[in-house]
């Protein structure tokens, strides 16, 4: 069993990965924290209350996180998410209380608790994670690991820029805490566009209709998440779920180990995540705490996707 904080950014496609790690009988999610990303963390937060209140699993612990980047200006991806974070689902005024803590506080106080047995899975901007990190230096030797969806380090063809030409949104959102994290030796799996965006490994047409198929309140929900995105791209790209997808079963996925630098300013190239591929670089990368997610087992990914997000287990 894999005992999980989830770090998010709600959002559509953490939405998915909400309804992943909840129908994983692999994932216990021990905490949940929110973070400004893809709208402001108030209105992250709310959809995060309404989708543990969707799940029936108000008992796990939610702690609201920071509403601002460290340094760089606030952004958001509405344009992608719609104003609510949530597209066109409609979701009850929720009503669970939020934890008094932070999300510092509760991520410090996790790793505490758990240990190596805890892993930080963080699908939004890691300003959280850097921040819990300069709170407590140690908490890259203490926790069992960090998976996060974010970067995009050229290193398949899909392995371009989300936010701007060379930059994966999470990143560019909060360059300095990405720079902050990576730096900090936390040994950390990273599922970033090269994947996410691969068009095999994307939801298809087919995938989505297979999904929304049986009229629940599952495929309701799905529907008013997706719908919109699939028309307008074609399909769509499942980026937190996958992230959620190799914490349950990292078998279906292969990966390459590279140190990971972070681009903070740059005139075109802000929140690029840098791997030096030369060969002289080698004795660097073997010895880095990043491990890059550069292949997918796409028929068993696709199978996880619609037997647990759409049916629930
Ligand atoms: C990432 O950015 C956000 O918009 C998504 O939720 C995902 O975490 C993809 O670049
Ligand atoms: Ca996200």
């Amino acid at each position: 069993m894999k005992r999980i904080l989830l770090d998010t950014d709600p959002g559509v496609d953490d939405a998915l990965a909400f309804l992943l790690a909840f129908s994983s009988p692999e994932i216990s999610v021990e905490a949940v924290t929110t973070v400004d990303g893809n709208v402001d963390v108030e209105r992250g937060t709310r959809n995060a209350r309404q989708l543990l209140e969707f799940l029936g699993r108000t008992d796990v612990p939610l702690a609201r996180g920071a509403a601002h980047p460290m340094l760089k200006e606030m952004g958001s991806a509405e344009d992608f998410h719609g104003k609510t974070g949530l597209m066109d689902a409609v979701l009850p005024e929720p009503k669970m209380r939020l934890d008094r803590r932070s999300a510092v506080h509760m991520i410090l106080d996790e790793v505490e608790r758990l240990g190596k047995e805890l892993t930080i899975v963080a699908i939004g901007p890691l300003t959280n994670v850097a921040a819990a990190i300069l709170a407590d230096t140690d908490i890259p030797r203490k926790v069992g690991g960090l998976v996060i969806m974010g970067g995009s380090f050229g290193l398949t063809s899909a392995g371009i820029g989300n936010a701007n030409a060379v930059a994966e949104f999470n990143v560019w959102h909060d360059p300095d805490a990405a720079k902050l994290v990576f730096n900090s030796g936390i040994p950390t799996v990273c599922i970033g566009l090269d994947t996410t965006m691969f068009p095999e490994y994307r939801m298809s047409r087919a995938l989505y209709a297979e999904m929304i198929a049986p009229k629940t309140k599952r495929s309701k929900l799905i529907e008013g998440l997706c719908g919109a995105l699939v028309e307008r791209y074609n399909g769509f790209s499942l980026h937190d779920p996958m992230a959620l997808a190799y914490v349950a079963d990292p078998t279906m996925f292969r990966l390459e180990r590279y140190n990971v630098e972070v681009e903070t300013r740059g005139e075109h190239t802000m929140g690029m995540t840098v791997v030096d591929r030369r060969r002289f670089a080698g004795d660097v990368n073997k010895k880095a705490a990043h491990q890059i997610v550069v292949e997918v087992d796409a028929t068993r990914f696709h199978r996880m996707i619609a037997d647990r997000i759409a049916k629930g287990g």
